[in-house]
């Protein structure tokens, strides 16, 4: 298994992945959505034999520090359980920390994305539509972020999300 920086020519079998994983065309559509704003800072694809198996994506967003939003990510159902998407958010933690970005925010399951480091006590003090058990933060320039509480606003791309 290899992470790499997505291609041009990926975008295809990227969108099969997220049609594939979710029950629906949403986050495929968020995909090219984000694509389409101009708001995509890092999308890594793992693949396994030259194909492609897992995506993960940030984009940029409003926040009081440079802060990216982790969104989406998905590994195909007969790739899964094996670290795959560990090692995808590992990569693009690597890659917004090499960039100076100094925050990543995500939803999710918190049993799932706690061992990256994401916390949700940390990212209570932060208003967002999606503020609430499964808004995490990661700070990646120091333990702490450099500011604590404040607005956040997603890339328009997520305004479609019902
Ligand atoms: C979530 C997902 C990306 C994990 O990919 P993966 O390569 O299997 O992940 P890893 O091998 O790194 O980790 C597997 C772990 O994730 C857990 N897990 C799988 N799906 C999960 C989910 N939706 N929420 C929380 N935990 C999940 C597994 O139980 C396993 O836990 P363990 O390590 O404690 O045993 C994959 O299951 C997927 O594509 N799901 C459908 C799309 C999706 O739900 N994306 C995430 C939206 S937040």
């Amino acid at each position: 298994m290899m992470i790499r920086i997505e291609d041009f020519a990926d975008r295809q079998n990227v969108r099969n992945i997220h049609l594939v994983s979710f029950s629906d065309e949403t986050e495929a559509n968020l995909v090219d959505a984000l694509r389409a704003d101009g708001s995509v800072e890092i999308s890594l694809v793992a693949t396994v034999e030259d194909d492609i198996v897992g995506h993960v994506m940030c984009s940029r967003m409003q926040a009081p520090f440079r802060a990216l939003g982790l969104a989406p990510i998905a590994v195909l159902p007969e790739f899964r359980n094996q670290g795959i998407a560990a090692q995808l958010i590992r990569a693009a933690i690597d890659m917004a920390k090499s960039k100076g970005w100094e925050g990543i925010f995500l939803l999710g399951d918190p049993a799932y994305y706690q061992r990256f480091g994401f916390s949700v006590t940390d990212a209570v003090n932060f208003q967002s539509p999606y503020a609430g058990p499964y808004l995490m933060v990661l700070s990646i320039k120091g333990d702490v972020l450099p500011v604590q509480s404040g607005v956040i606003e997603y890339a328009p791309a997520f305004d479609q999300l019902g």
